[in-house]
């Protein structure tokens, strides 16, 4: 088993950033409730314990409480921000709401050598996002930073190997907090730092060998990097014992049905099931028009054709591409319903399958890293995500044939000008929607009446929020002129410039 650090979640957007960055530094992380007690974190066996950001105040009387018996397993432990000021609060230190805040970009003072400070200047900028301060430190502890108007910016106790810093080494703006957390795993808890791809694939073979055992099992591809990657996972572990099936459903992007048929066939010797029903899919959508009638209807219909295939071929197990943050969302979080989303993996327990979930533990980052590893081709592994019901959140109205070429033609002008102007990776997730309006324009001496088409690109870490990407002018007029000049019956083009909340990053 790899060597593990635990992120006590004081705050869910703040742990899932630091755990993400444990991982990076190559040390498994695991995210946990902020209820669990001493015993039962002992119990998981870190070599560290990270107690993340949150919101409220120590002294509170709704405050989120350390265990304090937590600082006595003798097991390294780094506070964050509140994590910071909930150890000194526990030890006897003094955590009081100062008369300024601090937040944003900081300038940090190093006075001497320190463990986490060991070869950083001793002038560095640090991410802030605080209004109570650590004033003094507990007994045993050494002040190792400060900044103006956080006299115990950071301290640490050596000897009990307890380390705590006000600001958030895990964003990007603090200057070397990476190489801080570094000095905390590999320093102070002495990890091994074994969350290597290798070793992520050899865990999670030998976890589905053991859950398989003879077993056959079933996978459902949808073009996607996080069923390709599951599903490739899974033929490591078991072989021929799998067999995938792709439904396309004709709301697929150009080329994307062909890039998976060939990658399973050809380079993993997959058995395959390509259920070919676009009609079927078509049909059932004609004259539909209302979002949520279209997201249930594509899931039932994809269900049954699903079912009709996973009988013929007799599985015990289906391969389900769940991630991380799904783990973590759904355990920690109540939200409203939005949309009704539909995952090829989120077959419903009626199909009488077992599940397997070899993704369960990573972020997509990882996926993708593991996927690299396994050997899927670039293009597919860096594909931004894709909705299940596909392009059918993507036009606006009804979906027709004519309709559905007209986006796919426009779509792939936008992904070729994207790769071509180097910025496809950079970008999260970037998409055309075709809107159910038309509008006036002059071609030639013409008058047209045409759709517009808009243009949809944003940056984001995880979905959850997006912020609309910030391509270069020059660039998107390449890509304007490309797709009225190439593709028929749009007439206009249109950047949507909305973030995420309160826009979604779907239209549909
Ligand atoms: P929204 O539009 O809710 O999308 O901001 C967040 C992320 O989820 C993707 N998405 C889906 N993925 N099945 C999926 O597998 C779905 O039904 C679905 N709907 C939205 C969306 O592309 C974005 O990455």
């Amino acid at each position: 088993m790899a060597d593990r650090v635990i992120v006590i979640d004081f705050g869910a957007q703040y742990a899932q950033l630091i755990a993400r960055k444990v991982r990076e530094a190559d040390v498994f992380s695991e995210i946990v409730s902020r209820d669990l007690r001493a015993a039962e974190i002992a119990a998981m066996e870190p070599v560290g314990i990270i107690l993340s950001g949150g919101p409220a105040s120590v002294y509170a009387e709704d405050a989120y409480v350390l265990d304090p018996e937590i600082l006595e397993l003798g097991i390294p432990v780094l506070g964050i921000c509140y994590g910071h000021q909930s150890i000194a609060y526990a030890l006897g230190g003094k955590v009081e709401r100062r008369e300024s805040s601090e937040f944003g970009k900081t300038e940090l003072e190093v006075p001497g050598p320190s463990l986490l400070f060991t070869g950083l200047p001793e002038r560095q900028t640090v991410w802030m996002s605080h209004n109570d301060a650590v004033t003094a430190a507990p007994a045993g502890f050494t002040v190792t930073a400060s900044t103006a108007a956080s006299p115990v910016a950071a301290m640490e106790n050596t000897e009990r190997r307890l380390f705590g810093v006000q600001f958030h080494p895990e964003v990007v703006h603090t200057e070397h907090g990476q190489e801080m957390l570094r000095r905390f795993l590999l320093q102070a808890c002495g990890t091994r730092a074994d969350w290597t791809r290798e070793s992520i694939i050899d865990q999670a073979v030998a976890s589905i060998r053991e859950r398989v055992g003879k077993e056959k099992v079933i996978a459902a591809l949808s073009g996607g990097v996080d069923s390709a990657v599951a599903a490739a996972l899974v033929h490591r572990a078991v072989g021929d014992q799998l067999t995938c099936v792709f439904v396309d459903h004709g709301l697929l992007r150009v080329g994307e049905a062909e890039q998976v048929e060939e990658v399973f066939r050809a380079n993993f010797k997959a058995d395959l099931v390509h259920v070919k029903t676009a009609d079927r899919f078509l049909s059932a959508l004609e004259g539909i028009t209302d979002p949520e009638a279209k997201r249930l209807i594509i899931g039932e219909t994809f269900i049954r054709v699903f079912e009709e295939a996973a009988r013929q071929v007799g599985a015990r197990f289906l391969v389900q591409g769940t991630l991380y943050p799904d783990v973590i969302e759904s355990g920690t979080r109540d939200a409203a319903r939005i949309k009704s989303h539909h995952n090829v993996g989120g077959l419903p327990e009626l199909m009488d399958l077992d599940l397997v979930e070899p993704l369960r533990d990573l972020f997509k980052d990882e996926v993708r890293a593991v996927g690299e590893e396994l050997g899927l081709p670039e293009e597919l592994v860096w594909r931004h995500p894709f909705p299940g019901p596909g392009l059918a959140v993507r036009i606006i109205g009804e979906i027709t044939r004519e309709r559905l070429e007209i986006l796919r033609a426009a779509d792939a002008i936008f992904m070729e000008e994207l790769r071509r102007a180097g910025l496809y990776r950079e970008i999260w997730q970037a998409f055309a929607v075709l809107p159910a309006i038309r509008s006036v324009g002059v071609q030639g001496d013409e008058r047209t009446y045409a759709y517009p088409l808009v243009l949809r690109a944003v940056t984001s870490e995880d979905a959850m929020t997006a912020d609309w990407a910030r391509i270069p002018h020059e660039v998107l007029e390449r890509i304007s002129s490309r797709i009225i000049n190439e593709v028929p019956g749009v007439n206009r083009v249109a950047y949507d410039i909305s973030s995420k909340p309160p826009a979604t990053i779907e239209w549909e």
